[in-house]
């Protein structure tokens, strides 16, 4: 199995730091935008790639889905989700998005929330996805912005002014896809480049009609309670597809 930064007890602790503080990311500008999005899970078969601590898995369950598989390559992330997210409609189960063609069981909806940019392969997710999802099923994902996956340097790419404002934000390179090293917590988190270009191109080969294509941009609620998120009208951090196997 490949090394998974999630199983770093530094990396670890530093994403459960930052997940336990309500002004996150994912809180204020990913989940909103999923939760927009997201299609009525009643009664629905939902697989969750990289589930991680299993919230979205949790949801879905309350919210009346009929099964909910969560998979994720670390363990450690799986540990904490047995813990405080079971549920009797919730399987957890200990596997790479790389082998997603082992799980023999289709599904209507398959989500995913910021897990696809760790993945080499996306045509081979892609298609590993087209076959446990049903005719007509949703796939819903979420990724860090190709913006942000050619960000120049091991850090984000923010320009400040005097004031030290964010003022513009630099990416390169954005034309050759592929591995970038990146530093959270610990060097060389190592996460995959595409553009946007190359992702909506592989899902419409593969049979997805796309119906939205989702940049992220602060809400009011969230710049008030978080005013630092301002800063994100500079660029999109973000990238969500809805779309639909036809
Ligand atoms: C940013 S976290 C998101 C967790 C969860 N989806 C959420 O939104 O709370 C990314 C998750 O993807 C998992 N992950 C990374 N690479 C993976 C892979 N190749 N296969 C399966 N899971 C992976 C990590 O272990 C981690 O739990």
């Amino acid at each position: 199995m490949k090394r998974n930064c999630y199983d770093d007890e530094t990396f670890f602790q530093g994403y459960k730091k930052i997940r336990e503080n309500e002004k996150n990311y994912n809180n204020m500008l990913e989940q909103p935008a999923m939760h927009e999005f997201m299609p009525d899970v009643r009664g629905k078969k939902i697989l969750d790639i990289g589930c991680g601590f299993g919230g979205n898995c949790r949801e879905f369950a309350e919210g009346g889905a009929l099964r909910v598989l969560g998979i994720d390559s670390s363990m450690r992330m799986l540990e904490v989700a047995k813990k405080e997210t079971d549920h009797k409609d919730i399987e957890y189960f200990n596997l790479e998005a790389e082998k997603l063609h082992e799980i023999k069981e289709t599904f209507d909806i398959v989500y995913s929330s910021l897990t696809f940019h760790y993945i080499e392969d996306f045509e081979k997710l892609i298609v590993d996805i087209s076959d446990v999802l049903k005719k007509d099923g949703i796939l819903l994902f979420s990724q860090e912005h190709p913006i942000i996956t050619a960000s120049p340097n091991k850090n984000l790419g923010w320009n400040y002014d005097e004031k030290g404002r964010e003022v513009s934000y630099s990416f390169t390179n954005y034309n050759v896809p592929g591995i970038r090293g990146s530093h959270w917590f610990i060097d060389d988190v190592i996460k995959y480049h595409r553009t946007i270009g190359q992702i909506v191109t592989t899902l419409a080969e593969h049979g997805f009609h796309i119906e939205v294509l989702h940049e992220t941009s602060p809400k009011p609620f969230a710049i008030e309670k978080y005013p630092r998120l301002k800063r994100e009208f500079v660029k999109p951090h973000f990238l969500i597809i809805r779309a639909r196997k036809i």
